[in-house]
């Protein structure tokens, strides 16, 4: 197929201009308007970039309409079934699956970076006892970057992944200390014996000295099914092309900034209940409807044009049918429902707004479904995850793709500083 374009008319001048229509291996073709400022004086005007293409990226695929999700080409039922949450970050990392000798080398390398510098623990001191892990969080993994001031200036390939690794593997720490010094525990160090998610239930949950709670039974170790739910969870985070906290990450990257402070600043971003803080927002809006009976009256505030109230965990910009990794964590659910103890009061809520919404002229005409924070706070409540670390767990699993879309930005060489302009209705 010849080169594609397409013209646009001043109906005012009547001049005319041409722009290349330039083609996706899937998904929407972008029109490129890179000269359309030169060419015409105007600009283009879209808040919230909901027709913008910021980027060209070789890294997640997401078909809105479809409901479909790929990370590198791979569908993300696939992996969520068959990989693991190490072999998808070095798929994100490095274009491709690893084979069995790559993996072991990753996953042991991921596993002996978790510690931190004492001087990093100490931060935690300075910071109050019930301050949100979220704003612990960011805070610290703005500190890190002072310990690795040569991240800056980068240009060899194993430069870039050892600085990728080095935050893959410190961020589960950084979390589960933000966790124990909102509690005023002690911290738990990372152990080498354990692999990343359950490191990190451990460094979680366990008791100074490391070991896990004494129930009637003896000690309650972490269940096998506990680590494959959390990993599955750490998977379907692990990337979503060019969401807010991604494009926040973008636009650091794009200053020349340390690659840490793009990812704290990416926590910032995603802690809002509009983006990542919703998981935590989903479980305490179910705990405040409390009962099935609520339901109605709660469903009716959220459809009052004069109120600002919103369901948590309903609708996407892209998804505009159900959201795949939602449609997993559905499943997952039931699984789990058998093997742990899945709250019966949260899940018969959920389950009748659920039911109510897909059905309700309000939902559908606006095409709202659940997302994947719908469904990931029941499964976070039955591993004993608190509220405060929902969104900690998903900034967890997105570290890898925040990192892998920096890399994707540095390495670009049509990348230029973030830099919109504005329609000026001012005096
Ligand atoms: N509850 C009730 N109404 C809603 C909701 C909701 N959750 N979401 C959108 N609407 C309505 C909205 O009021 C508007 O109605 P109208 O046309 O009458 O004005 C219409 O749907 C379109 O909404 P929008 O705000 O223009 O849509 P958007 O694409 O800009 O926003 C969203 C997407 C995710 C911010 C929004 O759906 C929302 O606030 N959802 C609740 C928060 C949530 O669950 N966020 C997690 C998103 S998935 C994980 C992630 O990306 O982090």
């Amino acid at each position: 197929m010849g080169k594609q374009t397409m013209t646009l008319t001043n109906n005012i001048t009547g001049d005319s201009y041409t722009y290349d229509i330039l083609q996706s291996t899937r998904g929407p073709s972008v029109v490129d308007l890179r000269t359309f400022f030169r060419d015409t004086g105007m600009f283009t005007f879209d808040p919230g970039y909901t027709s913008t293409a910021s980027c060209e990226s070789k890294i997640t695929f997401i078909d809105g309409a479809k409901g479909e999700l790929r990370y590198r080409g791979i569908p993300i039922e696939k992996l969520a079934l068959e990989h693991s949450y190490m072999e998808t970050c070095y798929l994100l990392l490095n274009s491709r699956l690893p084979k069995d000798r790559e993996l072991r080398d990753f996953d042991l390398e991921i596993r002996h970076r978790a510690y931190l510098h004492t001087g990093l623990c100490q931060l935690y001191d300075a910071f109050p006892d019930n301050a949100h892990p979220m704003a612990t969080l960011s805070a610290a993994v703005t500190a890190l970057s002072t310990f690795y001031n040569d991240h800056i200036e980068m240009n060899r390939e194993e430069e870039y992944l050892e600085m990728a690794h080095r935050i893959i593997s410190k961020i589960p720490t950084i979390a589960a200390f933000a966790y124990r010094h909102s509690l005023g525990i002690p911290f738990i160090q990372p152990d080498i014996a354990l692999g990343f998610t359950e490191n990190f239930l451990t460094m979680l949950r366990a008791y100074p000295g490391g070991k896990m709670r004494i129930g009637p039974y003896g000690e309650e170790k972490i269940k096998e099914i506990e680590i494959k739910a959390l990993d599955t969870i750490f998977t379907l985070h692990a990337d979503h092309e060019q969401n807010a906290s991604t494009t926040v990450v973008r636009g650091v990257a794009s200053t020349g900034a340390h690659p840490y402070v793009a990812i704290s600043a990416g926590i910032s971003a995603l802690w809002g209940r509009a983006h990542g803080g919703a998981n935590e927002s989903v479980i305490a809006q179910l705990e405040y409807i409390g009962s099935v009976d609520r339901v109605d009256d709660f469903i009716k505030r959220v459809k009052d044009p004069n109120d600002d109230f919103r369901l948590m965990g309903f609708g996407h910009r892209v998804y505009k049918n159900f959201d795949p990794r939602a449609k997993i964590l559905k499943k997952l659910q039931d699984q789990l429902k058998e093997e742990l103890d899945l709250d019966s009061e949260l899940m018969a809520v959920a389950s009748r707004i659920e039911e109510i919404a897909l059905n309700d002229e309000y939902f559908i005409s606006r095409n709202l479904y659940p997302n994947i924070d719908f469904y990931s706070g029941i499964i976070l409540t039955a591993l004993k995850i608190p509220k405060s670390m929902f969104t900690p767990i998903f900034v967890i699993g997105r570290t890898v793709g925040w990192i892998t879309q920096w890399i994707e930005f540095k390495k670009d060489r049509a990348s230029k500083i973030a830099r919109p302009r504005q329609l000026y209705t001012g005096d």
